[in-house]
């Protein structure tokens, strides 16, 4: 939770009157957000994580659990989480907080600034003692958001140091659904996959994704648009990436959505998490001043 004082300071210093204002959100945590011609939209601090976009007049296109936690050290439940520099649990280090540590991090606004209907937000978070006892590299790391009739998000990456390193990133989107078994996913078929609720087995897709148990993969080599398509809203969602090799294809289902203490137990139906990412085998090797710069972009059209 941030001070009132402090995040009046924010408001002043990068706020665009009736556009984008700074203000307390859930839990009290500093969050920005955006009331433009084109789109509504929140992204925290905490996590530099995007929580909230509707172009137009369309219904929110992002999930959130109703039982999310938004409380420094957790990360928030929907959205968009960032996952780095490593995915899942990192390797060798099982006491690692899952999913790396930018996702709980308190980030720096850089800047707000307004193209058209456009909004487009600058965070950046850098390595410092705490982030080196884990992850002993010197690294920057900016999350630039823009809000329009698309949803744009870029995750930059820089080596600060003398060495090259390693990472894993994910945009682990949460996208909302009427109701998952009316929804498909298209873009993926004869595409091999990793299977994390069979033992890692490696496996082809045949055709559409459809959710029908619990669905934990790692998609490999994919460049392409993902479409989710949703028959009860009545919408597609599109997925576009750049630099992006893996997509992950997440939903709980039943037993581990009871089993999650920040997730609702019937929430499981209206979610599924499509992240663009580099993974696994597909994790980047970064030179020193170097920079790697992923995408994902996000659309919404009628079914
Ligand atoms: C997905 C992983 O990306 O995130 C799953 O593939 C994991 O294995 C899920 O369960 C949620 O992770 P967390 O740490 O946010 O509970």
């Amino acid at each position: 939770m941030e001070p009132k004082a402090a995040i009046a300071d924010l408001d002043r210093r990068y706020g665009i009157r009736d556009i984008a204002e700074i203000v307390a959100g859930n839990g009290g945590l500093a969050k920005v957000q955006i009331t433009s011609a084109a789109a509504r939209g929140e992204m925290y601090l905490h996590g530099a994580h995007v929580t909230s976009w509707q172009p137009g007049d369309a219904e929110e296109v992002l999930f959130a659990s109703a039982k999310s936690r938004w409380e420094d050290g957790r990360a928030i439940r929907g959205g968009v989480p960032i996952c780095f520099p490593w995915f899942a649990n990192k390797a060798g280090d099982p006491a690692a907080p899952a999913h790396g540590f930018a996702r709980t991090t308190a980030w720096q606004l850089e800047s707000i600034s307004q193209a058209g209907d456009a909004v487009t937000i600058n965070m950046f978070t850098e390595s410092n003692n705490d982030t080196k006892k884990r992850w002993p590299v010197d690294f920057h790391l900016v999350h630039r958001a823009t809000f329009g009739s698309e949803l744009k998000l870029e995750l930059v990456v820089r080596n600060m140091g003398t060495t090259s390193f390693h990472f894993e990133e994910a945009l682990h989107s949460y996208f909302r659904v009427g109701q998952i078994e009316k929804a498909q996913l298209h873009g993926l078929d004869g595409v091999q996959y990793v299977d994390k609720t069979d033992s890692n087995r490696k496996k082809l897709q045949h055709g559409p994704i459809a959710i029908v148990s619990e669905t934990d993969r790692v998609y490999l080599n994919t460049k392409g648009v993902i479409e989710l398509e949703d028959h009860q809203l009545r919408r597609r969602i599109r997925v576009g990436k750049e630099n992006s090799l893996t997509t992950v294809v997440w939903n709980p289902w039943i037993e581990k959505a009871k089993a999650m203490a920040d997730f609702g137990a019937d929430e499981w139906m209206r979610m599924v998490c499509i992240e663009t990412s580099n993974v696994s085998d597909f994790a980047v090797e970064l030179a020193p001043g170097q920079q790697h710069k992923m995408q994902s972009t996000v659309r919404l059209a009628d079914s």
